[in-house]
């Protein structure tokens, strides 16, 4: 896959909740192929203390217009930076990297399930599902309604359903306390997820008594992004695997949480 290395053009964020951006990039040269699952390093710009790039899922790109945009939570010095920049500030991108969600020759209805910050890989693979007529149920879980997110988007490629666990919007508790998981309603070909490791872990179990493949996309902790420094690695039935370069998507039945 075609890595690019370069320095994009803040040329827009949008802040949908409070400590949430979308940050809007513009590229100079074309934008490489970008799959599902694919993620960015990206440099946080003046931020001497910030000296680690950010590894970002691809929220979605514009091949035409060269526009490549990323969901950013603020929870530390890094996000909290990149979501106050001002439009046309510099940053400087390494991607695509990382492996992608599979889609299957097979599949005719999925289940993808997200929360926080892991609703970000989601768009992506909802246009991908949707070009292949593949049915998407997304199922997004948060604290409180104003942590779910962009479903007026997710709605263009499939079905929408939510928890949160204050009932303030869909279904109240945790996602995989969802109908959704019920006997009847349960009979998915695939099941997709990315959020905190306890959710996927619940996902992940419910999967496998099904019977049901499932993926999850991992958050780990990264450095370098690209294979060498090997502070990212999961632990698999395989060994080890750094999470940069082997994942972040990996099977579920593969981890050893
Ligand atoms: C493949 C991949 C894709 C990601 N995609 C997105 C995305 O699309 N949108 C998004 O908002 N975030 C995403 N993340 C998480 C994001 O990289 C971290 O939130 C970010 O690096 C934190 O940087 P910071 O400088 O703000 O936090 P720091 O100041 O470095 O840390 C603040 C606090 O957050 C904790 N923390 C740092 N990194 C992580 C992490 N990866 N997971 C859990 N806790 C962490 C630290 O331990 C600390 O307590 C992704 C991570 C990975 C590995
Ligand atoms: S972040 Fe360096 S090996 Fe994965």
């Amino acid at each position: 896959m075609k890595k690019i290395v370069a320095d994009h053009i803040l040329i827009k964020t949008e802040n949908p909740a409070e400590d949430n951006f979308i940050i809007y990039l513009k590229s100079e040269n074309d934008i490489p192929e970008i799959f599902p699952g694919n993620f960015a390093e990206i440099l946080v710009p003046d931020s001497p203390e910030v000296f680690l790039r950010r590894p970002f899922s691809i929220l979605d790109v514009d091949y035409k217009k060269r526009i490549i945009s990323f969901y950013i939570k603020a929870i530390g010095k890094g996000t909290s930076r990149l979501g106050a920049l001002k439009s046309g500030t510099k940053i400087n991108l390494i991607y695509p990297l990382g492996n992608r969600y599979s889609i299957e020759n097979n599949l005719t209805k999925v289940l993808i399930v997200g929360g926080g910050s892991g609703i970000a890989p989601f768009i992506l693979l909802g246009k991908e599902l949707k070009k292949r007529d593949i049915r998407a149920t997304f199922l997004i879980g948060g604290r409180s309604k104003k942590d779910i997110l962009m479903t007026e988007e997710f709605s263009k490629y499939g079905e929408v359903l939510m928890t949160t666990e204050d009932g303030t919007a869909g279904e109240k508790g945790l996602v995989t306390q969802h109908t959704v998981f019920k006997t009847g309603k349960f009979n998915f070909d695939k099941i997709y997820c990315c959020g905190p490791n306890p959710m996927m872990k619940a996902v992940g179990i419910l999967a496998r008594e099904k019977g049901i493949p499932c993926e999850a996309s991992l958050e780990n902790t990264m450095a370098c992004g690209f294979g060498v420094c090997l502070c990212c690695v999961t632990a698999t039935h395989q060994g080890n695997k750094r999470v940069c370069l082997e994942g972040p998507v990996f099977n579920v039945n593969d981890l050893t949480w």
